[in-house]
């Protein structure tokens, strides 16, 4: 019997969305005879009429769309279901209204692209409905359990690498401390990595509790050394470990640090020092290979999935191999960087300061 299978990505876009829709719709077209419906703005989509959503043609899909950034379905990462935001300021539940829309797609299977908090969102919105449920892990934060890699998180490291490429000869010729703030949501995985490509000095990650003393005597041993600037990079999460931060900073709690060390270590160093932060840049860029092979494996094993008569799972990349885990094994969960793992024992190796008494 002929199927129909949905799409949507949810949550921040990513580099590599593009390639993994790509990948749904070729292989439930060319291995299971299956259409495939994108449906446009994540969950938002769901709540138009008609529903916001389209059969994919899989003649237009060739390989030009695995090489563009963002996703062509649209995305929201302001769409819980549950608690939707309302104009007037309220939360609303709307999954009843989603669901509806749903329905309308007469669909056999849903394929949802997203972080924890995506998946976990979508699986609870389809469980009424009995839809069979198959999620892909996405997220340049790379925070999602059980899966070594989300998709996009190779292209997070690859800009925030080519940013430390870029800041390092200006650093040096301007003889600064150059501090770059990256994004990672709660977890410092594109910090480490990173930071340890692109041959940073300091990297500050939420994982390992930081001192600015030590940051600070580190940069100094740097310059009593001979070298005149630094390179820093910091986690967006990587908070103000000690001082509470100064009221007149004005630090903010999350986003920010970066300006708020960049300020602190010129006053403290007598140096200059100049904060750049990456932001949406790490999202927004043509998938690394590496991606949009992750991209495509994945894509296709979420279809094999439904085939196979398999649901409430998702696919992820483990041990250089394709899989599949439970999803009720993965939301709620969220997987930050070890502190004991080969990462943080390979910069502390290369002489990386991270901020802590080790
Ligand atoms: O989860 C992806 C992410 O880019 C985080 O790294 C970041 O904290 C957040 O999303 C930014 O969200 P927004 O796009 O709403 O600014």
């Amino acid at each position: 019997m002929a199927k129909r299978i949905g799409i949507l990505t949810s949550g921040g876009d990513c580099a590599g969305l593009n390639a993994v829709i790509r990948a749904v719709a070729l292989r439930a077209h060319h291995a299971h005879g299956w259409t495939t419906v994108g449906i446009g703005r994540g969950t938002l989509g769901l709540l138009e009429r008609p529903v916001d959503a389209e059969v994919l043609d899989p003649a237009r899909l060739d390989a030009a769309l695995a090489r563009q950034g963002g996703t062509f379905l649209g995305s929201t990462n302001r769409g819980n279901p549950f608690a939707f935001a309302m104009p007037d300021g309220t939360a609303k539940d709307r999954s009843g209204e989603m669901l509806e829309g749903l329905a309308t797609l007469r669909l056999d299977g849903l394929i949802g692209v997203g972080g924890d908090g995506s998946l976990a969102i979508l699986r609870r919105l389809v469980a009424p409905a009995g839809l069979p449920f198959v999620g892909i892990p996405k997220t340049i934060d790379n925070d999602v359990d059980l899966t070594e890699r989300a998709i996009g998180f190779s292209t997070a490291i690859a800009i925030a690498t080519e940013a430390l490429d870029r800041l390092q000869p200006t650093g040096a010729s301007h003889d600064r401390i150059m501090v770059l703030e990256v994004m990672g949501r709660d977890a410092g995985h594109i910090a480490i990595n990173a930071g340890i490509a692109g041959g940073a000095d300091v990297v500050l990650i939420p994982e390992v509790p930081w001192r600015l003393h030590r940051v600070v005597e580190h940069v100094a041993r740097l310059r009593a050394a001979g070298r005149t600037s630094a390179l820093v990079v910091v986690a967006e999460a990587a908070g103000m470990s000690d001082e509470a931060p100064d009221p007149a900073d004005d630090a903010p709690s999350h986003h920010g640090v970066g300006d708020w060390l960049a300020r602190r270590l010129a006053s403290a160093t007598q140096a200059e020092a100049r904060a750049t932060v990456l932001g949406h840049v790490q999202r927004g860029a043509m998938p690394t290979a590496e991606d949009r092979i992750l991209a495509s494996a994945l894509g296709v094993h979420a279809v094999d999935l439904l085939a196979q008569g398999k649901a409430d799972r998702m696919v992820a990349w483990w041990n250089r191999q394709v899989t599949d885990v439970p999803l009720g094994e993965v939301v709620g969960r969220s997987r930050t960087v070890d502190p004991d793992g080969a990462l943080v024992r390979t910069a502390r190796a290369l002489g990386i300061c991270l901020g802590d008494a080790v």
